[in-house]
Formats: structure tokens, sequence, C-alpha cells
């Protein structure tokens, strides 16, 4: 294992008073951002989007590291410049989701994730741009009988197997395992699931022998489904999401990253700040691995016109603030 280039790249992440900014949603996740300012998606529009976000002036204050697209690898700044080359003069690691979506499970309505095969060929890929850690993520969806124990099994080996394989090119694995926010659920069982999810997960990545101290966790929280009726408030969501992640995840994980997973930009600040300001001795450092609660306001000042730019990127750079405070507990609404 290449432990020095892997506590190095843990040591530029985990800063504290700093996130991780996830720009890497596929073409067509991206498209849907686009449709949703009347913006066609093209690569070169796509690009323009990449471009308004990662030049955005002081985002390296508030964010340590940016997950790519293999996509935006291979594309360059205004001023000519690859985006990885761009964020590590920034002083920005970059990485790579490096997972290549889902697929159905044994013929149900599960899903696991694609792309292991390949797996160990495109690290070596993206090493060579410079990617110093890459993203898996694997969906896990609440019902009456979901998730049921052999997804919640299969997922786990496959996150272990990645996680493996990213530490053998030495590069750093952040294990996405997402229990969706979509449906009618309860927070307990939210609780539940997340809790068993995440149990499995450190077995599997026990097994599979691998280090945890150079391994990122991007969890996401303890939360009321969004379709549910009485949604638990920001206190409860803090003090449930703590309650599991220290029954589960183990303290030599360095940094917890929350996604934000369909949570608007202001709850998912409100929420990471709340867990701060109940626990000022957290076992691992916990921040944002944010998508859409910190590019969401930045797309809406920006419309894909030039003439907003300079809006657009402030906002993104007053979310990657707001939510630098919140991981010291030193957020508060009337900051909004
Ligand atoms: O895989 C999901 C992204 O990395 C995080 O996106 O914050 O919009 O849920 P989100």
């Amino acid at each position: 294992m290449h432990e020095k280039e892997l506590e190095t790249t843990i040591k530029h992440l985990a800063v504290p008073g700093k996130g991780i900014l996830a720009a890497d949603e596929s073409p067509k996740t991206a498209g849907k951002r686009l449709a949703s300012i009347n913006t066609e998606s093209t690569a070169e529009t796509r690009r323009q989007y990449r471009q308004m976000v990662l030049a955005a002036k002081d985002m390296e204050k508030y964010i340590s590291g940016v997950i790519l697209h293999e996509e935006t690898l291979n594309q360059k700044t205004n001023d000519g410049v690859f985006f990885p080359k761009h964020l590590e003069l920034k002083g920005i690691v970059p990485g790579i989701k490096v997972d290549e979506g889902l697929a159905h499970f044994n013929n149900t309505d599960e899903e696991c994730t694609n792309g292991l095969e390949t797996l160990p060929l495109r690290l070596k890929e993206h090493k060579k741009h410079g990617c110093k850690f890459a993203k898996w993520r694997a969906v896990y969806k609440i019902s009456s009988s979901t998730p049921t124990k052999e997804i919640i099994k299969r997922n786990s080996e496959d996150l272990a197997k990645y996680a493996k394989a990213c530490q053998e090119e030495g590069i750093v694995p952040m294990v996405e395992p997402e229990v969706l926010i979509d449906g009618e659920h309860s927070i307990d069982d939210s609780e539940r699931v997340t809790h068993d999810v995440l149990k499995e997960l450190f077995s599997a990545l026990k097994k599979e022998k691998v280090n945890l101290k150079y391994t990122i966790l991007k969890s996401s929280m303890v939360i009321s489904g969004k379709q549910a009726k009485d949604r638990a408030g920001v206190e409860e969501v803090a003090k449930r999401t703590l309650k599991v992640l220290k029954a589960t995840v183990p303290s030599d994980i360095p940094s917890i990253n929350f996604l934000s997973g369909g949570q608007t930009p202001q709850e998912a600040t409100a929420h990471l700040d709340a867990m701060h300001k109940l626990d000022k001795n957290l076992p691992w450092y916990v921040s944002f691995s944010y998508a859409r609660a910190l590019q969401e306001p930045a797309l809406k000042a920006w419309q894909g016109k030039d003439e907003n730019m300079h809006k657009a990127q402030s906002a993104f750079v007053h979310r990657a603030k707001l939510n630098s405070l919140a991981t010291q507990g030193k957020y508060s609404s009337s900051m909004e």
C-alpha cells in the first residue's frame, strides 16, 4: 500500500473548516440541472457549468477537495487549464467518481452498483490525470420490504472491493452508502436502516482489510422521508445521526462527509451545524460533501448566462462559507 501518499491526501482533505464539493454529476444528471435553468446540455454547456463553480474566487478557503466526473477530467477552464490541474493549483485535491451507475439486483427493484470489473484500469488512468481520491455510491431505498439483507450485503462487499482497489493504487476511497430520503418513512426507519447499512459496510471493509485510516465515509443523515407526514426537526436529525455514527463508525475513520441527498441547502447546513453544536468532541472530522446543497443557489443565479457569472460564483462561495461555519457549529439561519 502507498501509505505515505494516502496519508498526505487525507491530511489535505480532512482540514478543519473545509469540506468537499461533489461536482461529479453524470452528463445525464448535469443535463437535468441545466434543464432546470432552461439551458441545453452539451459538452460545452456542461464545461461552462463546471467553470462557473470551479473557478469561483476564494472557494479554496472552504473547499479542500472536489469530486469530478470523468467527462470533466479532459475539459479545460476558460484559461485553457485542465480542471484537475486548475484545482491542484488552487490547493484543492481533485477526486473522481468511479462507479458506473446503478443496475437491477437479481431482477428485483433494488439496485447494486456497476463498475468493478474495469476499476483497476480506470484508477490507473485517473491517477495520471491527478485524481487522488475516488468515490463509489451505493443506494438503498426504504420501503416496507426494502432494503433487504441481500442487497446490503452485496453493496457492502462491492464497496469494500472498490476501496481495496483504490488503496492499492494509492488513491483514497470515499465510500458512499446512501440511504435515500425519498418516501414516507419515519426517522425511526431511517435510523434502523442507516445503522444496518453502516454495520455491514464496516464489517465488509474489515474483511477486505481496507485500512480505515485512509478511508473517507460519505454518509447520508438519519432523516425523515421527504414525503413523511411529521418530519423530524433539526435537533432530532442531528441527535439521531450522531447516535448511529457513534454506534457503527470506528474512530479510525478520519473524516465523515455528508451528502445532501435532496435536502434544501439551508436544511443541509443547519443539520451539520446542529451536530457540531451538540458534540464538540466527535471522534472523526465531520463535514460536508454536498452536490445540490452547494451548487443549487449558484445554478439559479447563473441561468447559463455569462453576465450572471459573478453573482453565481458569489452565491456558491457564500454557501460554501456557511457550511464551513457549520463544521464549527458557528452557523445561524440569520446568516442566510
Ligand atoms: O452521490 C451523490 C453526490 O456525491 C452528492 O450529491 O449532495 O446532491 O446528494 P447530493
